[in-house]
């Protein structure tokens, strides 16, 4: 089983890298930003709980958000292992998934940051926002998700660390070179 946890601010990449990680090693990817934004395009009630939340930039809270991890993991069958997008991004999720992946017999095999300069991280959300309009990517939004970011999930860097997972990746540049490191990184984790 191999367990990926693909890990950076808004805009870093985690998405369009999981992409490539799933066709190279055959994962189930969970992202948890697009399970709640099917939620809310269904108009669940947990849908219009998150749009609220989403739309000021602020993250769900754990309960809600570590129950909806493990239905999900509860799900899949006959799984090479999974692509975690967007989930830990608190200490209390990072401790819920460890325990969920050791109930099952496994652990986390590496924790991949992607790492890009906030100045960077605006220009590309800033222009997703004009291409395709996810409500979250606008300058006031983005503003509040980066400090978020930095303020609650960043500090999951040393607690990776301290479990002997994390890779560090310079998350800037082509698209190609950035996959390469993190195809290097997962192996030397195997
Ligand atoms: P989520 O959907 O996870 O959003 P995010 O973390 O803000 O990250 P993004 O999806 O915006 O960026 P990404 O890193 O995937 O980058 P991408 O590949 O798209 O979460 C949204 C919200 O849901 C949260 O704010 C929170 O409210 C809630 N939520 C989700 N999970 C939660 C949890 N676990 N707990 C609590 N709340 C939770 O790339 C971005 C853009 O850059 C794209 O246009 C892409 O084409 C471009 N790009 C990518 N790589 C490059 C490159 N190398 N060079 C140039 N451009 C690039
Ligand atoms: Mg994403």
């Amino acid at each position: 089983m191999l367990n990926i946890v693909i890990f950076g601010a808004p805009g870093s990449g985690k998405g369009t890298q999981s992409e490539r990680i799933v066709e190279k090693y055959g994962l189930d990817h969970i992202s948890t930003g697009d399970v709640l934004r099917g939620e809310i395009a269904k108009g669940t009630e947990l849908g219009n709980t998150a749009k609220a939340l989403i739309d000021h930039g602020q993250l769900i809270p754990d309960e809600l958000m570590i129950e909806i991890l493990a239905s999900k993991l509860d799900a899949l069958t006959e799984s090479k292992g999974v692509i975690f997008d967007g989930f830990p991004r608190t200490i209390a999720q990072a401790g819920a998934l460890k325990a969920m992946l050791n109930e099952r017999g496994q652990d986390v095999t590496a924790m991949i940051e992607l790492d890009v300069p906030e100045d960077e991280l605006m220009v590309r959300l800033l222009k997703r926002g004009q291409e395709s309009g996810r409500a979250d990517d606008n300058e006031e939004t983005i503003k509040k998700r980066l400090v978020v970011y930095a303020q609650q999930t960043a500090p999951l860097k040393d607690w990776y660390k301290n479990d002997g997972k994390h890779c560090y990746i310079n998350g800037s540049g082509e698209l190609d070179r950035i996959f390469a490191d993190i195809v290097e990184a997962i192996e030397s984790k195997l």
